[in-house]
């Protein structure tokens, strides 16, 4: 093998320039020294949508998105949900080895009695609309979390951030299901901190009159394994959101509200929403085939279908379809799976999909074993942000630790008017539509 350097020639200038090749990739920075003239800035790297820019390096997630497959610190998504649990995932993404007994007793007293939050959050909650989606509740009750803890701004000190991520991961399933309740009219149902992390977040979601709520243990492994699934995944929009707002030393509250509200984005992990209303639309397994043909000619997406890095079929989607057998022998089974299952047949099959590598992804299970467990349509984004907040706070804490971070600042092409006179109100004309946009 040759150099790991790249040899690029301007064109414009017939000068040659020698550019370092680390880990297949080069440093965007290195282009600025190819110019015109002394005082041309340089070349810049134009990537809208960041479809082939690394902007960290990191050791917790590797996804290789052609063959399929997932891991956490080295760990194979598949063994993590078959033999470990989540919050034993969730150890492993911050702190980068799985735990020994101590660390995992410490660690699940410690989440388990941080579940209550302050009695406050009541008042803000009851002054959301009867109808208000829980979504919208999480994002404002993250963020409303910030005002709580102020000393959570010392994001610098290690023994702060340890203590902001510990709450962060035990109050989550608290403000997510006062939200479901709020938006059910139901009274709040406070933590049982005997059960496991997913037994509490069922119970403070379904507890009624009964003394104990006691979970049913296959619901309770099987929400427990989807959280492991959602865990981390890169460097996905909320995960960037996370570290691009965490990059300006904002709170860690703050920055995971960022994080949640770009995962309710229809496209990220609003998908499984959607998912849900699609299949509901669709009907009956005889309107599928019509219903392909819409998408193929580009009246909407089959949502729960196609990933920016997955080129094969998402390995959490297979677990997830396995284990919504085990659900739907509690639950019955959801009548709905026949429609997805006889989409996927034909988007498999059909060139249109075959030809964009479209497979299914995460969201196309989820939302069926959900509503099979009795959750709304309006939940679904809500348990996906709840699975993830491990990952973010794990790459919030990689980014801060990672000495070539700073405040994250992208670049723009700047393709507006040059510089122009202000215009007395009396004075103007129309401006053609064409020269205002
Ligand atoms: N249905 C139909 N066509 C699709 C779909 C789809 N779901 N996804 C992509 N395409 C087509 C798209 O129209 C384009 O075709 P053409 O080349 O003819 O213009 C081609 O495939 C490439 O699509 P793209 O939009 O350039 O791909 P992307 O990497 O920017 O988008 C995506 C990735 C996940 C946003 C997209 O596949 C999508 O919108 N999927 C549906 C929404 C969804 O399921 N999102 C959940 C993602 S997984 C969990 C998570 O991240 O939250």
């Amino acid at each position: 093998m040759g150099k790991n350097t790249l040899s690029i020639t301007d064109n414009r200038t017939g000068k040659t320039y020698e550019i370092e090749v680390t880990d297949g990739t080069i440093r965007t920075m290195d282009l600025r020294q190819i110019k015109v003239s002394d005082d041309d800035f340089g070349v810049m790297g134009y990537d809208p949508a960041f479809t082939n820019t690394a902007s960290c390096r990191s050791r917790i997630t590797f996804i290789d998105g052609e063959k399929g497959i997932l891991q956490y610190r080295g760990y194979p998504i598949e063994q993590l949900a078959e033999q470990s649990t989540f919050l034993e995932t969730a150890y492993l993404l911050i702190h980068g080895e799985l735990p020994m007994q101590p660390q995992q007793d410490d660690w699940v007293e410690s989440i388990t009695h941080h579940t209550f939050i302050h009695e406050n959050i009541r008042k803000l909650l009851e002054g959301f609309r009867y109808d208000a989606h829980p979504m919208g509740m999480l994002v404002s009750l993250l963020g409303a979390l910030s005002t709580f803890y102020p000393e959570a701004k010392a994001i610098r000190d290690p023994e702060v951030r340890k203590h902001q991520i510990h709450r962060l991961i035990a109050k989550t399933p608290t403000l997510a299901a006062f939200a479901y309740r709020h938006s059910r009219g139901l009274p709040l149902a406070y933590p049982d901190n005997e059960l496991s992390y997913a037994g509490n977040f069922l119970n403070m979601l379904w507890k009624m009159s009964e003394v104990k709520f006691k979970p049913h243990p296959v619901l309770e492994k099987a929400l427990d394994v989807l959280f492991i699934l959602h865990a981390d995944h890169e460097q996905n929009c909320s995960t960037s959101a996370m570290r691009g707002v965490g990059s300006s030393e904002a709170d860690p509250f703050c920055a995971a509200a960022a994080a949640a509200a770009a995962l309710y984005g229809p496209l990220h992990g609003g998908a499984n929403e959607q998912v849900l209303r699609m299949l509901a639309e669709v009907g009956t397994v005889k309107n599928v085939p019509a219903y392909v043909e819409r998408v193929k000619k580009g009246e909407f997406r089959l949502m729960g279908f196609g990933h920016r890095v997955y080129k094969n079929y998402d390995p959490r989607a297979l677990i997830i379809k396995r284990i919504a057998d085990e659900v739907f022998e509690v639950t019955g089974r959801n009548p709905l799976l026949d429609i997805a299952l006889a989409l996927e047949k034909i988007a498999l099959e059909d060139d249109y999909f075959v030809k964009r590598q479209l497979y299914p992804n995460v969201d196309f299970y989820s939302g069926i074993i959900y509503q099979a467990m009795g959750f709304p349509v309006e939940m679904y984004p809500v348990l996906f942000a709840l699975g993830r907040m491990p990952g973010w706070l794990a790459q919030w804490e990689e980014m801060l630790e990672d000495k070539e971070q700073k405040i994250a600042r992208p670049r723009q092409i700047y393709t507006g008017y040059a510089k122009r006179d202000y215009v007395p109100l009396a004075k103007r004309v129309p401006v053609p539509a064409q020269a205002a946009s």
